[in-house]
């Protein structure tokens, strides 16, 4: 008998997962952030769920990048105190872990958790670093943190959280990562940063080739050593690219909702996710930010499948190279990659 939909999720969803590419403040449940509202009286249009679900997910609107961006905006509203920090922190780890997500790399933009309150950024890191090690002790999963930089930020300020990256290296922090708007900000003004940080051990991914050009995937990766690309869907442009993307083993961070959201591919069925796999390219399937999005990993599986004619074996294999390609030290990385090729034969 063939599986039904519901055997094939179910499957999905029992798979030990890993995902690389997840942003903390997209990770944030509605619940947590209507009693935040109502506890702290955050001034909002409205408090109750099914009024703030359209400010802060993207929901059925047309695909617009920055409209994407936006929710990012009025989310910067929500970390009032410590505690809120904690908690949004603590559970996305969590909810992650409760969809089998066993090895999670989570980024987090420290300007966005600290700015509207005036939080140093050192704290506001350091909270973060907390509640995830918390978050682990309580679940079957491992984390680690990535500083996210926005390319709207000074050079200055990218100094400053890149510091702030690798003074957290022993609680967790293990890269830094370059986000925002790829089409207004270019990524050179920070080479000298991320390339300080690479020489002092912090690994390196950046959002390029998402909705921007290819040649903005080519600028991460030789400007910015980038070892991992965020999206890079773009790259199939220019083949110089994709043979750049091969020749250094770079491997990208795809988000099928996320792209079909913010319109970097026009639908699912358009996804150059099977070119990129057909191509030889490493690839890793990735959720983005699961609140926005309204999306899980086994989701994104599942949308592959369903959608792209990915087959369960390339699933299992992205997840393999998201071992391979993770933030960690080459015997961890070994190790992991092994245990998940293990545990993977018979899921
Ligand atoms: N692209 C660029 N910047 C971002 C994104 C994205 O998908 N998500 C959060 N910041
Ligand atoms: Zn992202």
């Amino acid at each position: 008998m063939r599986p039904t939909i519901e055997d094939t999720r179910t499957r999905l969803c029992a798979l030990p997962k890993i995902d690389l590419h997840r942003h903390l403040e997209g990770s944030l449940r509605l619940q947590t952030l209507a009693e935040i509202a109502q506890e702290h009286e955050i001034d909002l249009p409205a408090r109750a769920i099914k009024d703030l679900r359209p400010l802060v997910t993207v929901g059925g609107e047309e695909p617009d990048f920055h409209r994407f961006l936006e929710k990012f905006r009025v989310l910067r509203r929500f970390y009032p105190t410590r505690e809120a920090v904690e908690r949004i922190t603590y559970e996305a780890v969590a909810d992650a872990a409760d969809d089998n997500v066993r090895y999670l790399e989570l980024r987090f933009n420290p300007v966005a958790l600290a700015r509207a309150q005036g939080f140093p950024l050192e704290e506001v890191t350091r909270w973060v670093c907390r509640a995830v090690e918390r978050a682990q002790r309580d679940h079957d999963i491992r984390a680690n943190l990535i500083v996210q930089i926005g390319r709207d930020e000074t050079v200055e300020t990218a100094g400053e959280l890149a510091r702030v990256a690798l003074a957290h290296r022993d609680a967790g922090v293990v890269g830094l990562d370059l986000a925002g708007d790829e089409e207004r900000f270019p990524a050179s003004p920070f080479k000298n940063v991320f390339r300080r940080a690479r020489g002092e051990g912090l690994h390196v991914t950046v959002h390029a080739g998402e909705v921007g050009s290819p040649a903005n995937v080519e600028e991460a990766i030789e400007d910015l050593q980038a070892e991992r690309i965020g999206h890079g869907v773009r790259c199939l442009a220019d083949p110089h690219v994709v043979e750049l993307i091969r020749e250094r083993n770079v491997t990208l961070e795809v988000c099928p909702t996320s792209n079909v959201q913010t319109g970097a591919v026009q639908d699912f069925w358009r996804h150059p996710l099977p070119d990129l796999l057909a191509l030889g390219l490493r690839v890793s399937i990735n959720t983005d930010d699961p609140s926005i999005s309204d999306t899980t990993l086994t989701d994104e599986y599942w949308v592959a499948m369903s959608a792209m004619r990915i087959t369960l074996e390339q699933i299992k294999r992205a997840i393999v190279t998201a071992a391979e390609a993770s933030f960690q030290p080459r015997e961890d990385r070994g190790r992991m990659a092994a245990w998940f090729r293990r545990e993977l034969q018979s899921g």
